[in-house]
């Protein structure tokens, strides 16, 4: 039995894993790690020489090595193998121990675990982290929900290694049981949404704008320099100019068009569903990587089907980038603004509590959809910490008014061109949606009325209505 205690234990040292725990230690936690896969455990190995931090493949004696009560952490695969890990561990621990969970867990799958572990006294929090390798390694964004105790146990270790925004920590506890989770899987959902934006942006402007990857990368890096500016656009930028090692080649114009997804997407557009609160610029990201995927079926089509020429050179391609800067800001809002009505919903019905200005607050660094935007949707929750969703607040309703010609410009050529570009419409349907006074609603209650005997209600006088419809009496 070794002497050295640890104060932490990290089971998982992937890409994550690792990363995490050399953070941790650059900030002074002590940190046993623990894989089972022998190349992962020597990679890690290779990186803590001279750190206060060793390796295990050795469940027992990885447990052995942590000062109690303990505290491990989980950065593993989603899923079934979190509940494997946790099977294996519980033999293992004691009344008090603490076990976090930073992966991508589903919050269903996170509320259940925490109800199960607590029978056997042991605590468990669910802890969203954003901000994939870089993230992990020098500070990303960390959603933490469950108890406060808990996370007072943790809270110290957890805002070193947090990046931090004038030098306040971009994390804080959200609220009780798997409420972490859930801000985590908004944040992918909005990433979705962004990521999905940015790549019809990039296929107008490749197809009709006819700009190569070097004027690709000046726009990019242009935007980046103005009201557009965050991490994602900083990266689409970077990515246009990457050589392909294998060809010489820009690799961008290598990559299979093909877009692979982990679920979180889809899960916060099921959330929204099973919520009744619309989401559809999400909605359309996740489709949009499902239809990406069929890649098979579009060459076969595309045979088929016929669209206006697409290959047409514009004069006026200065426009089209200055219209697509506003299109995306306006279509950007729009998508933070559907995930955080969504968090808003969500709070209330599973009593989180969660304030959205403190989520703001925690996204503005480390995380995949940090931005310089946030700042304007914070100062939204700063005026009403109620809002229900930011484009009721007059401000920022005024910069989507502003914003809203350019938008319909670049649907428009998209429609011309046969560019499928339906996030933006989505972004443009919703803002045009909300601000209808009046919808065509009425007629999908007077057809469910009709076949259905669903009954409507009047905009004349109170009550529920039924009509026997002129065709039913033939
Ligand atoms: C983050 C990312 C991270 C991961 C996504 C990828 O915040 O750091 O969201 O969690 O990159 O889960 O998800 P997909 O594989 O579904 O795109």
């Amino acid at each position: 039995m070794q002497d050295q205690k640890y104060e932490y234990g990290m089971i998982g040292l992937g890409t994550m894993g690792c990363n995490l725990v050399l953070n941790m230690n650059d900030h002074g936690f002590s940190v046993a790690g623990f894989d089972k896969d022998k190349s992962k455990l020597e990679s890690f190995i290779k990186q803590t020489d001279k750190r206060s931090i060793q390796g295990f493949n050795n469940v027992n004696d990885f447990i052995a090595s942590l000062q109690k009560p303990r505290v491990v952490m989980l950065l593993v695969p989603a899923g079934l193998i979190v509940d494997e890990v946790i099977a294996e561990l519980k033999p293992l621990l004691e009344e008090g121990d603490l076990i976090l969970d930073c992966g991508n867990s589903h919050f269903i799958d996170t509320a259940l675990r925490m109800e199960q572990l607590a029978k056997d006294k042991l605590n468990f929090m669910g802890i969203g982290i954003s901000g994939g390798e870089t993230g992990a390694r020098h500070g990303p964004s960390i959603m933490p929900g469950g108890l406060k105790e808990n996370y007072k146990r943790v809270a110290s270790m957890l805002e070193a290694v947090s990046a931090k925004v004038n030098n306040e920590p971009c994390v804080t506890l959200l609220g009780p049981g798997p409420s972490g989770h859930y801000v985590k899987m908004v944040h992918n959902g909005i990433e979705y949404g962004l990521m999905q934006l940015i790549a019809e942006a990039y296929h107008l402007l490749k197809i009709v704008g006819q700009l190569d990857n070097d004027e690709l990368h000046e726009v990019f890096s242009k935007w980046n320099d103005g009201k557009l500016s965050s991490y994602l656009i900083g990266i689409t930028a970077d990515i246009f100019i990457q050589e392909d090692n294998l060809t010489g080649t820009r690799l961008i114009d290598m990559i299979l068009d093909n877009a692979g997804q982990k679920g979180t997407g889809a899960w916060t557009s099921e959330e929204a569903m099973a919520l009744q609160i619309p989401v559809p610029v999400i909605d359309t990201a996740v489709s949009m990587r499902d239809l990406s995927a069929n890649e098979e079926d579009r060459i076969l089509t595309g045979k088929i089907l016929k669209g206006p020429k697409s290959g047409l050179k514009l004069p006026e391609h200065m426009e089209l980038v200055n219209e697509l800067e506003h299109a995306l800001y306006f279509a950007f809002l729009t998508t933070y603004g559907q995930g955080m009505a969504l968090l808003h919903a969500a709070s209330e019905k599973y009593k989180y509590d969660i304030k959205p200005e403190e989520v703001i607050k925690i996204w503005r660094g480390g995380c995949i959809i940090r931005a310089s935007m946030l700042e304007n949707i914070r100062s939204c929750f700063k005026r009403n910490p109620e809002l229900k969703n930011i484009i009721l607040d007059e401000k920022l309703a005024q910069e989507l008014v502003k914003g809203q010609n350019e938008i319909r410009e670049v649907v428009k050529k998209s429609v011309e061109y046969g560019i499928p570009m339906p996030a933006f419409m989505a972004s443009l349907a919703y803002y045009d949606t909300c601000r209808s006074k009046w919808l065509p609603a009425n007629l999908i209650q007077a057809q469910r009325d009709y076949f259905g005997a669903h009954t409507y209600k009047r905009n004349d006088r109170e009550g529920v209505f039924h009509t026997q419809w002129l065709v039913n009496q033939e």
